[in-house]
């Protein structure tokens, strides 16, 4: 057996991934995959790796046994080599199984039969169709039988969270008397409350005559979403070994999430006093292999792996992250591997959060300049779901490129387009001096109806050198970011703009242009007067 550390608070992680878990429907595994998720489990640090269960298949058997021969024993890098798992298959209370196991994991430097026989009299009689004699007596024969072929016997009672009591006290006492040296009490259909399963490890641990001879384990399944608390319940009560898998992947919903326990235990270490062996910085990338490689997506919200498990959006959330990262998280996300903290920003995020990002990006904004940004951004956030940092640049750029003291800005734009006549568009300015000017003409198009429109109320004659559009992210809610290059004269002036309409965008770039091109000159009450109506303050004079 493992050498696990003789300290009474250490919890051996048990792994069984690559046997409950490849029991989901649809998550079956080829053997290089099941090596490759056992080579991820050594290097995660969990104690023993159920492997599979080889009398089920010549490939169970193959998968099992080819784990048992490598895993653990290839050389780490600057790091000194550790002791490898114990590798244990799985095998019901029969003969042959309990031989086919014994032959695949015999390969492991720490090998484990792990055997099981149902103890609730719904088992018994509906599925085993014998009598709770029969059940006892096999039970010790068949752990006498694997202990003769391996030092290392794991027993489980099957639907021990259904099964009578004082007859689960029987059977776990003739196991250990027969050998077993680890007592794993399964809830099998996930039906116990985190209360009655603490309780449950509690009483076997105190009336089983010889019990301190084992080591107790829990096995909790996710029927009723309560696996992983009662996982704790159990530790709480004594156990000692923890049966897991990645994600919480196995029969039905599931078994206990390794991810869930570990990080619990970490997280609430005064809380429970317990440790574990576990690399927990390995957490993300064990998840993410047993996602990709059984295809079962992980939801976003899932415990300590989901994509959003530290990503925050709510304005109030993020300004008491960059406060203190302890306001909202308990954990940190590198310490299981996850990276840094995410502060989505999103329609909910404050002021903070964006001036906090474009200052990482670069731009130190504050006061005015800050809130002119941190306004397109909340327009902007109202169409996106989420914005990336390529759109807060297109934003900065935009809201920065501004000509410093007066300028023309755009109001409103209102264009109609399409094959059937002319493109129509009608702009609404303000002018340094805060009036509203308003032009409406026709083009060929709508951007060139746009830059005639503006052209008719800035009155500075230019020459379009350049006009280029792209989109700044991907999707149809992009943001489109155009440049402008126009003459006037001798000077050469650039202008961008950018919005979700590329025509808003156009006009947009052109006014910061010709605002370069106007800068310093007086307004002049010019030809647009003629074409355009003039509104102070919103109300027509
Ligand atoms: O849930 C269960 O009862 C099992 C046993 C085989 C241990 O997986
Ligand atoms: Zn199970």
């Amino acid at each position: 057996m493992n050498e696990t550390p003789m300290d009474p608070n250490y919890v051996r992680i048990f792994d069984t991934t690559l046997r409950d878990g490849e029991q989901s429907p649809g998550a079956t595994m080829t053997t290089p995959e099941k090596l490759e998720i056992a080579r991820m489990l050594s290097r995660l640090g969990v104690d023993i790796i159920e492997a599979g269960f080889p009398a089920a298949s010549d490939d169970d058997f193959e998968a099992v046994r080819s784990i048992a021969e490598s895993v653990g024993r290839e050389p780490v890098v600057g790091r000194p080599q550790k002791e490898p798992p114990t590798i244990c298959g799985l095998a019901r209370a029969v003969e042959r199984d309990i031989e086919r196991s014994a032959k695949a994991v015999a390969p492991a430097k720490h090998p484990r039969i792990h055997t099981f026989i149902a103890t609730s009299d719904l088992h018994i009689e509906h599925k085993l169709r014998t009598t709770r004699a029969d059940v006892l007596k096999r039970a010790d024969a068949m752990v006498r039988f694997a202990r003769g072929l391996c030092a290392d016997i794991e027993f489980s009672p099957e639907d021990a969270g259904r099964s009578e009591h004082e007859f689960l006290i029987e059977v776990v006492h003739a196991a250990i008397e027969a050998g077993a040296t680890t007592i794993n009490i399964p809830d099998t259909v996930g039906y116990l409350t985190p209360a009655e399963y603490g309780e449950l490890i509690a009483l076997l641990r105190q009336r089983v005559p010889g019990s301190e001879r084992a080591i107790f384990s829990v096995h909790c399944h996710n029927d009723l979403g309560m696996a992983t608390a009662n996982t704790l319940a159990g530790l709480a009560a004594g156990a000692r070994q923890a049966e897991v898998t990645i994600n919480g992947l196995g029969e039905r919903a599931g078994n206990a999430a390794v991810e869930e326990v570990v990080m619990a235990l970490a997280t609430r270490r005064q809380r429970f006093g317990l440790t574990t062996g576990v690399d927990t910085t390995q957490l993300v990338r064990a998840s993410k292999l047993v996602s990709q490689t059984t295809a079962f997506v992980v939801q976003p919200n899932k415990a300590v792996v989901g994509a959003n498990a530290f990503a925050h959006e709510s304005g109030i959330h993020q300004d008491g992250m960059l406060k203190n990262g302890l306001a909202y998280e308990i954990m940190r996300p590198e310490s299981v591997g996850a990276g840094k903290t995410q502060l989505v920003l999103g329609k909910h995020s404050g002021r903070h959060a964006v001036g906090s990002r474009l200052a990482e990006l670069g731009h130190e904004l504050e006061g005015e300049a800050l809130d002119r940004v941190f306004a397109r951004f909340k327009t902007l956030a109202d169409k996106k779901k989420q914005l990336t940092d390529a759109d807060l640049e297109a934003i900065c750029a935009d809201s920065h490129m501004s000509v410093s003291g007066a300028e023309y800005k755009l109001v409103d734009l209102m264009v109609s387009c399409g094959t059937q006549g002319l493109a129509t568009a009608t702009v609404r300015v303000e002018r340094p001096d805060g009036v509203i000017a308003v032009a409406a003409v026709i083009g060929s198009g709508p951007v060139d109806a746009t830059f005639k429109a503006i052209d008719s109320i800035l009155d500075a004659p230019v020459t379009l050198l350049e006009y280029t559009v792209h989109a700044v992210t991907e999707g149809i809610d992009a943001l489109g970011e155009v440049s402008v290059r126009v003459r006037e004269g001798e000077s050469v002036v650039y202008g961008n703009g950018a919005d979700t309409d590329i025509v808003v965008a156009s006009a947009k770039a052109y006014l910061k242009a010709l605002n370069k091109v106007v800068a310093g000159r007086p307004i002049r009450s010019h030809r647009q007067e003629r074409l355009a109506e003039e509104v102070r303050g919103g109300a027509v004079s």
